[in-house]
């Protein structure tokens, strides 16, 4: 009826249940991966057996279905270790373990199905890495890529990196983390080999590759795979596009070549997210918002859990409520643009983190 011409398929779910297969047997061109490509983030358990077999650098760890072999394996392992739930979780399905008995208790709770149902009915324990985490997003058509501006997430809560696991407080890209060299490398050891395996596995991968990586002393090592833009990741990178976004996902969804090497802004974005307070547990909802008419040049307000009440007012209707983004020529001045225009916006619950670039800032 609407004779769309491009479907950009956002969130993880409908990737995994096929929705991209099934818009083109529809004959509607969809930017995003296949079912098969999307099991690289549906299951934990598919995905590490795929790092192993490709010899992708990856935490140590076992899959289980049954918790009688996974309590024998945890009685083997050194402690912290990580428990994850192989299917989708919304960022929830892992916890980092630091004994026996908060290890067994995870343990048994996934594989009972109690609290992850069916995404909890396999784990992956896996073991722990040290380092900074940081994210590598990439615009894949089959082993053609075009990698973005990398960029550093703030998943805790609270302030100094504490408190629950959220789906994103704040981010900023790009990040002096990763120098020209040390991006090569990740191409050559991870990206590529990824994209290979997955074509000799059948899948002509399409779509966002979206990499979470942990810095070791030994080296970048995968902790995850998305297929889909990260929330709030996207919020920095896309500022920094010079190329129009929409030409290089219809190369994408076309399965046409991408373009090596695009030019970026040589700026930096920094975005802060405004959640309600409570989030990522139970928080209040249905709040009116108080939102600046005129926003200084470089800054933007990026709606995300809002709604329109009957009145017509904006009103909070999720956790995390708005992001607040500044774009600059420095981190310092990006940051200041951020956090000026949280202090603009208003609605009762409202909280964010004040600490958001804070290990970029050192690194200066
Ligand atoms: P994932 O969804 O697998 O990326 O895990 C969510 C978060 O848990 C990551 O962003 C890390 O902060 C943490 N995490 C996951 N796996 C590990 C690991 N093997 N060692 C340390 N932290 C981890
Ligand atoms: N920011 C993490 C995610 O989108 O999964």
């Amino acid at each position: 009826t609407n004779e769309i011409d491009l479907v950009v398929v956002g969130p993880e779910i409908p990737l995994c249940n096929g929705v991209v297969d099934a818009l083109q047997s529809a004959g509607v061109l969809a930017y995003g991966p296949d079912e098969a490509g999307a099991r690289l983030e549906g299951s934990k358990a598919f995905t590490k057996n795929f790092l192993a077999k490709y010899e992708i650098p990856t935490a140590g760890y076992e899959n289980f279905k049954e918790i009688e072999p996974a309590l024998y394996h945890l009685s083997q392992c050194s402690m912290p270790i990580v428990i994850k739930a192989s299917g989708l979780a919304a960022g929830k399905g892992v916890l980092i373990c630091q004994n026996q008995k908060d290890a067994e208790a995870a343990v048994k709770d996934m594989l009972s199905g109690d609290s992850f149902g069916e995404s909890g009915k396999e784990i992956v324990i896996e073991e722990f890495l040290e380092g900074e985490e940081t994210s590598l997003h990439l615009i894949c058509s089959g082993e053609s890529f075009l990698a973005l501006p990398m960029s550093q997430d703030h998943k805790k809560v609270g302030e100094g990196d504490t408190g629950l696991n959220t789906g994103g407080m704040g981010a900023y890209a790009p990040t002096r983390l990763v120098d020209d060299d040390m991006l090569d490398e990740y191409l050559d050891c991870i990206v590529r080999p990824t994209l290979a395996g997955l074509k000799r596995e059948g899948v002509n991968f399409r779509g966002t590759l979206y990499i979470g990586l942990m810095l070791t002393d030994q080296g970048a090592k995968v902790l995850e795979f998305n297929v889909r833009f990260g929330d709030p990741e996207t919020q920095v990178i896309l500022p920094l596009l010079e190329e129009d976004l929409v030409s290089l996902l219809l190369l994408s969804a076309r399965g046409e070549v991408l373009p090596e090497k695009i030019s970026f802004k040589k700026s930096i974005a920094m975005v802060v997210v405004l959640a309600s307070l409570g989030y990522p547990e139970s928080y209040p909802k249905g709040e009116i918002l108080s939102l600046p008419n005129e926003l200084p040049k470089g800054s933007e307000i990026i709606h995300a859990g809002t709604a329109q009440n009957e009145e017509g007012e904006i009103i909070s209707n999720g956790g995390r409520v708005l992001c607040s983004l500044g774009v600059a020529q420095t981190l310092e001045a990006a940051r200041s643009l951020a956090y000026a225009l949280c202090e603009k916006i208003d609605f009762q619950s409202k909280y964010f983190r004040r600490d958001i670039g804070h290990r970029e800032l050192s690194r200066q």
